[in-house]
């Protein structure tokens, strides 16, 4: 299985409840989904690809295939989650989308690359480099518990990312 984000993983740990209805969006492999389906969500995952979504499975773990970049086909208009996780995925027009399916007091875990990062590596196309303290601004009708801007050290992977905890007092 693929490592957790070490955000995510920290996110997660301090929200004192572990259960309710978790939403894993942009999945990909589903590293995030199968670790909130082990420690008690039930975790909807969704992806645009079909092999990403058929590459895993677990207990409690709903997979649906869809564009969300699509927003008249958004498919999450009915179920509020108590939890939503973003890794490595951006499109600044969906925010509103993904911000009105947080369940009120559910929490948002967010992480993703920011300035700094197409100087190293991918992604390099600026619609997916967040602007400093722009995940803030995106963000900002949640109320905030956490964010990093961040300069992520690892011998093999360095990368810029900015990372947000919030959650929905509205
Ligand atoms: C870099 S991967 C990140 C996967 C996962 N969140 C993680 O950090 O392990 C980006 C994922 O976004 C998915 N994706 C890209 N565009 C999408 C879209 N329009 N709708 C749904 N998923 C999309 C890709 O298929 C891919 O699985």
């Amino acid at each position: 299985m693929y490592k957790i984000s070490n955000w995510v993983e920290y996110c997660v740990t301090s929200i004192p409840n572990k259960r309710g209805f978790a939403l894993d969006l942009a999945c990909g492999l589903g590293r995030h989904s199968i670790y909130l389906s082990y420690l008690g969500f039930k975790v909807l995952s969704v992806d645009i690809n079909k092999d990403h979504l058929n590459s895993f499975s677990g207990t409690n773990i709903k997979k649906l295939l869809k564009d969300i970049e699509n927003k008249e086909n958004w498919p999450l208009t009915k179920i509020k989650f108590d939890i939503i996780v973003v890794t490595n995925f951006l499109n600044r027009s969906i925010f509103p989308l993904i911000l009105n399916s947080l369940a009120l007091g559910g929490f948002l875990i967010y992480e993703t690359f920011s300035e700094g990062q197409q100087k190293i590596g991918k992604p390099k196309n600026p619609n997916f480099i967040l602007q400093p303290k722009e995940l803030l601004s995106l963000c900002s009708t949640t109320s905030l518990i956490a964010y990093e801007e961040i300069c992520a050290i690892n011998p093999s992977n360095h990368s810029f990312k900015q990372r947000i905890f919030s959650c929905n007092v509205r």
